[in-house]
């Protein structure tokens, strides 16, 4: 019998662990198992392997070794810089298309007394610059952005939401701090703290070729911070419990092969993949900035075409895409991320979310233009079978 095919587009989920990564990590899986906290040599070389990673990492992202504090992923850490720095009666800044870890926590936040404003974002999905600085008032201690949409892949303007909360800071009292959620731009984008001018940043490291369960926040030296967990002293007390050595390390070295990535293999894969389907399906069009977004993440619509059956008649061809987040999809419901664009319902419920990464081929990408015409001029003739 023929082996049926798997092709994976679904890189802004999560990503396989490179073999280096994993390779790196077994150690302190198996032989090197000693609790970081502990004061005997198995301890002192569990701790010494995450120093060692807190040091790389605090070189890729130029900050001090100690401004790096792991979580368990980008989730711990958005609900950390939001639910550590906010108290009641203050007021907190985001945009309207921000991944549920930060609009679910602010949400909630919303019920303890906490005001929010959302920001709009305009037909490509950029956030509104003049709605964020409308929005801040006396009370307003946090404004919360995302580097990079998970998923339409647009790529927000960082610099420029810094330069505008740094000239507010100069005349007030109440520092306003600034927190990136950079989950889905670490491969992809200027990682330098110092250009970016974030107070507090998350990362995760199963979106880029790391193990899942692990991540980081970057917290500024002088950032009042309060932890949401009580325990050991682990992470200055803010992330409190027996540090993952293994995924730590495989965080490190995740970060550390960043550099390695052949991002232009993923542009031109991606380039033919979005000229083709526009050119071959019609009806089609891509969803988000063309300029201002990582080269890795593909949002198409076809018009009058349920992406939930185009996507279940790709995976029955082998070929994993998503109707949206990960988290989201299944759910049916239109993507708020669609509709903030402007899109209608209808629209926002015909698209799917195509995402490459460094293991793409070029002849999987030619296998998924062909299975995508034909998924979608069957689906469009009444055909619901592949
Ligand atoms: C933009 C963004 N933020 C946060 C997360 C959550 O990351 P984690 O899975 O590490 O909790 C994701 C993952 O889908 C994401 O894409």
């Amino acid at each position: 019998m023929k082996e049926q095919k798997k092709i994976y587009f679904d890189y802004a989920a999560t990503t396989p662990i490179d073999k280096k990564v994993f390779e790196s990590m077994k150690p302190y899986l198996t032989d090197q198992f000693g609790n970081a906290s502990s004061h005997h040599l198995f301890g002192q070389k569990a701790m010494s392997a995450v120093d060692k990673s807190r040091d790389s990492i605090a070189a890729f992202l130029g900050c001090l070794p100690k401004e790096v504090i792991f979580t368990s992923g980008a989730t711990a850490s958005n609900n950390l810089a939001i639910q550590g720095l906010v108290d009641s009666g203050q007021h907190i800044i985001t945009s309207i298309i921000e991944h549920p870890s930060v609009s679910e926590t602010c949400q909630a936040m919303e019920e303890r007394g906490v005001a929010v404003t959302y920001a709009n974002v305009d037909a490509n999905g950029l956030v509104i610059i003049d709605e964020i600085k409308r929005a801040i008032n006396d009370n307003t201690v946090l404004i919360s952005i995302m580097y990079v949409n998970n998923e339409i892949g647009t790529i927000q303007p960082i610099k420029e939401i810094h330069q505008l909360i740094s000239k507010v800071n100069d005349s007030r009292r109440q520092k306003i701090y600034f927190h990136v959620d950079a989950s889905q731009a670490v491969n992809y984008c200027d990682m330098k703290i110092k250009t970016l001018g974030a107070d507090l940043l998350s990362i995760s490291a199963h979106k880029i070729y790391g193990p899942k369960g692990i991540g980081l926040l970057f917290k500024q030296e002088g950032v009042p911070l309060k932890p949401l967990q009580y325990g050991g002293h682990q992470e200055d007390a803010i992330s409190p419990g027996t540090l993952n050595v293994a995924g730590i390390v495989g965080l490190g070295k995740a970060i550390e092969l960043v550099k390695e990535n052949n991002n232009k293999q993923i542009k031109s894969l991606a380039n033919k993949l979005m000229k083709n389907v526009i050119e071959l399906i019609p009806n089609s069009q891509l969803n988000g900035d063309l300029q201002k977004r990582i080269p890795s993440c593909l949002n198409f619509s076809f018009k009058g075409v349920e992406g939930e059956n185009i996507f279940l008649l790709l995976d029955q061809a082998g070929i994993a895409v998503s109707t949206g987040a990960a988290c989201a999809s299944g759910s049916h419901e239109p993507s708020s991320v669609l509709l903030a664009l402007g899109h209608s319902q209808e629209l926002a419920l015909s698209s799917i979310r195509i995402t490459l990464g460094k293991i793409n081929t070029e002849s999987e990408v030619d296998y998924l233009i062909s299975n995508l015409q034909i998924i979608i001029e069957k689906l469009r003739s009444g055909n619901h079978n592949i």
